[in-house]
């Protein structure tokens, strides 16, 4: 089994596990390196990982065709400054090859997690035994890795769920080292289902401000399996940064929900506001504050947003009066079909 804990890391933990102890979100600003403040780090679950509450979505990378030059930059530079945490999928166009290509050189510095199932080349089923065992070979190719940490089945619904085929070529792979861990990335009810099979070590979900049902449908299950949660859409898309609808559409859902929400932190003379109170802070602040959340990946092509997300959570955690009222709102407002957004 890989060794990711060097000693400084160990150091680190040491010292934020007093923090965490003291009952702080937040590693003391005094740890701080040159960049970033310092992260906490939360066990994931029962893994042995020790991620940093803000981890890199790819998504964005891939889908907007981020240059090399900038994936290169974004990537090492928030490393640099303690991320290590990556999240990818095949299907996130050419995101594997552009992180393999930026950071396989220092492969221990980070846990790198991707997905299967949602694509598969020459009419193959992505989802059946072959399908997913072909998909993690190819992104073990692409990311130039021998192993990733975790593998998470890339939001099927319940039919395959319930076929089993898939759990086992995962069951497979972690058997034959080829990830280290294995999850369930997806909402709802399938999320639901897959939580109780008992067979994942992570469940990956959308949760935020805007998308709450995660929130009571499978967050307290998961802490009583101690189940690792990653959150992804965390903070919402920033929906707030749209005046009107936006054209992209998988945004739009969030944008009408937040319309309707009308949350204070989200009017228009709150859209620009900076720092731990602003929009982007509260949104940030509210998913990590969320017991049983240990992990939320943003999406960006912004070399400077990691730093400046991880200055955003110096506010530290969210004030409880302020996750009752975001908490209270949703239950007002959210119609049955407000679900959990893949
Ligand atoms: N089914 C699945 O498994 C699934 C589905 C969705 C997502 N995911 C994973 O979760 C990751 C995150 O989800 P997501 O990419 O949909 O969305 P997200 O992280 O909720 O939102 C990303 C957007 O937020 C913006 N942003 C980030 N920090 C900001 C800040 N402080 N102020 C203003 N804007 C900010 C980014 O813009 P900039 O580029 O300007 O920073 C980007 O456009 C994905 O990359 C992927 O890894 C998985």
């Amino acid at each position: 089994m890989p060794d990711h804990t060097s000693p400084s890391r160990r150091d680190f933990l040491k010292t934020a596990a007093a923090g965490l102890a003291a009952g702080s979100v937040l590693a003391p600003s005094a740890l701080a390196r040159t960049g970033a403040p310092e992260l906490e780090k939360r066990k994931l679950g029962k893994t042995d990982m020790e991620v940093t509450v803000l981890g890199f979505g790819a998504a964005e990378i891939g889908y907007g065709g981020t240059a090399q030059d900038i994936v290169d930059k974004l990537l090492n530079s928030a490393l640099d400054q303690g991320l290590d945490t990556i999240d990818t999928a095949e299907c996130y166009a050419e995101s594997e090859v552009q992180i393999g290509n930026a950071v396989a050189n220092r492969r221990k510095d980070y846990y790198l997690f991707t997905k299967v199932g949602h694509w598969a080349p020459d009419g193959l089923d992505g989802w059946s035994a072959k399908g997913v065992t072909a998909s993690i070979e190819r992104s073990l190719k692409r990311l130039k890795t021998d192993y990733v940490d975790l593998v998470h089945l890339h939001s099927c619904g319940l039919d395959v769920l319930k076929k089993g085929e898939a759990i086992e070529a995962l069951e497979k792979a972690k058997q034959a080292g080829k990830t280290r861990y294995m999850g369930y990335s997806g909402d709802s009810q399938a999320a639901l289902y897959a939580v109780k099979t008992g067979k994942f070590d992570t469940l990956m979900t959308s949760m935020s401000f805007v998308d709450q049902e995660s929130i009571d449908l499978t967050l307290p299950l998961c802490r009583e399996q101690d189940m690792g949660v990653v959150v992804k859409r965390g903070i919402g898309n920033a929906v707030w940064r749209y005046e009107t609808q936006p054209t992209n559409g998988y945004v739009v859902e969030y944008w009408k929900r937040m319309k309707e929400l009308d949350y204070d932190f989200c009017r228009a003379d709150q859209r620009d506001v900076e720092g731990p109170d602003g929009p982007a802070g509260i949104a940030l602040r509210f998913c990590l504050s969320l017991p049983g959340v240990h992990t939320t990946v943003v999406g960006t092509t912004n070399p400077k947003r990691f730093a400046e997300n991880a200055a955003l959570l110096q506010g530290g955690p969210l004030p409880a009066e302020r996750i009752e009222a975001i908490r209270k709102r949703w239950k007002e407002v959210a119609k049955p079909e407000w679900v959990g957004q893949i």
